[in-house]
């Protein structure tokens, strides 16, 4: 089965070695389709340039972040939301069977993860590392089942997981045509479970019954671009005065 890997990305200084690094994860993985979903007004050429390199099936697109969104606080903002939600709806019209997994554009990846999920039923989940306080979140495992998760933040959620840390057949998600992401801070995982209408006996637990780390939830250092203040040489005026 193919796997269809859903990387949300936004323009920023460290977009592209975040993507750089990724992108020579993925072109070891066979039978792989990687959808980019820029959170972006327009397509950026550079963007596709540097994806074109690794060679494998591809699909990109931008995916704004609707502006009342962008506009909360920074702790309040739907990241990758927009871009998630665009690639279920290009999934729902363009693959017919395969595996959906969400690979955000800054975590790192175990290859042996891809072998894993490749074989989802219905819904798979696995381990993260990384996670909040407690450094792992993870379902727990009883008897080859899953019976409740470790993480740091429960929240009352039913799967207090990661976005990481599953994995959807896409056969199963077409069974349910009104499953999808919610613009809700925190809650985007576990409504858009329950949407699929998933019980936790129907989860297939990966990674040696969830005792592995496959993927870890590392994030990047981010600076803010530098307003660059260009002196015109002769007149000693600063461009950035004369466009303002
Ligand atoms: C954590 C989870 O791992 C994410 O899956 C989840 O979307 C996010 O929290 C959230 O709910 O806010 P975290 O590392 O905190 O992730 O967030 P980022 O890595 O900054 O963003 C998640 C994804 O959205 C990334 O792929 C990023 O490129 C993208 N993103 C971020 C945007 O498309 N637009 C933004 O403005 C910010
Ligand atoms: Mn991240």
């Amino acid at each position: 089965p193919m796997i269809y890997f859903v990387t949300p990305t936004y323009p920023r200084r460290e977009q592209f070695p975040e993507l750089m690094r990724l992108g020579q994860t993925l072109m070891h993985v066979k039978n792989l389709h990687w959808i980019v979903a820029d959170d972006n007004k327009n397509c950026n050429p550079n963007l596709i340039s540097l994806l074109k390199k690794f060679e494998i099936p591809l699909t990109v697109f931008a995916s704004p972040m609707p502006e009342v969104y962008r506009k909360r606080d920074k702790q309040q903002v739907p990241r990758g939301v927009a871009n998630r939600r665009a690639a279920l709806s290009w999934i729902r019209n363009n693959a017919e069977s395969g595996v959906l997994y969400f690979g955000d554009d800054d975590n790192t990846f175990d290859l042996d993860l891809f072998q894993e999920i490749r074989h989802t039923k219905k819904v798979s989940m696995f381990p993260v590392g990384l996670i909040g306080e407690f450094a792992v979140s993870a379902p727990v495992v009883k008897e080859g089942k899953v019976v409740g998760f470790f993480d740091s933040w429960p929240a009352n959620r039913r799967f207090p997981v990661d976005m990481a840390g599953f994995a959807v057949s896409i056969e199963f998600l077409k069974l349910s045509p009104g499953a999808i992401m919610p613009f809700k801070v925190g809650f985007e995982e576990d409504v858009f479970l329950k949407s699929l209408g998933i019980r936790y006996e129907d989860i297939e637990p990966l990674a040696d019954n969830c005792t592995k780390i496959l993927v870890w939830h590392t994030q990047t250092v981010n600076k803010p671009i530098p307003t660059l203040r260009i002196v015109n040489e002769d007149t000693g005026t600063s461009i950035n005065e004369l466009i303002n």
